[in-house]
């Protein structure tokens, strides 16, 4: 088991748009399964490659206790209504806000083996593979918010970088210290 470092906001691997995977070898599958040993150490349900440093398009999650890889996915169709919900990210970690994501994600992309995948989620999945593809096109969920939460959780980790101590979050959003799911 190895648990590699997260790469946290302002590293510039997590802006980078990944370059696909060409020929799945055998440090794909080492860094496939210390990417959920990552995740499950954290404790998060999904992690995509640029998180520990590798700008390659690769992400796994878990959902209902089972953790699955995708290699080179790529969104299909993105259907139904758009739900907002509290996300988080591991590498903005304290953070959470309200993001609108589209209720069911189509994705398609190949497993370990290189065998074609089809991947369809809906509720809180598809969040994760929208959250989750996000990540391998240099995509923060921060970017996805409305105005006004932007500008506060900027705020907020500015402070951050400046070593101020953290203001707790609005009273009308839980406080990051309670047990959630990070992405
Ligand atoms: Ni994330």
């Amino acid at each position: 088991m190895a648990i590699l470092p997260i790469r946290t906001w302002g590293d510039p691997v997590l802006r980078q748009r990944s370059r696909p995977v060409e020929r799945i070898a055998r440090v794909h599958r080492r860094l496939i399964k210390d990417m959920i040993d990552t995740m499950r150490d954290a404790p998060g349900v999904g992690l995509a490659a640029p998180q520990v440093g590798v700008s390659e398009r690769i992400f796994v999650w878990e959902y209902e206790g089972e953790a699955s890889a995708v290699i080179n996915p790529t969104v299909v169709s993105l259907t139904g209504e758009s739900i907002d919900d509290e996300e988080g990210c591991l590498s903005i970690p304290g953070i959470y806000y309200p993001v609108a994501r589209s209720e069911t994600a189509r994705i398609e992309g190949t497993d370990v083996d290189g065998d074609p995948l089809l991947l369809e989620g809906t509720g809180f999945l598809a969040r994760i593979l929208q959250h989750e593809t996000d990540h391998l096109d240099g995509v923060l969920f921060l970017d996805r918010l409305a105005p006004e939460h932007r500008r506060e959780a900027l705020a907020r980790l500015r402070e951050e970088a400046l070593g101020l101590p953290p203001r707790a979050m609005p009273a009308d959003r839980p406080n990051g210290l309670m047990d959630r799911e990070t992405l």
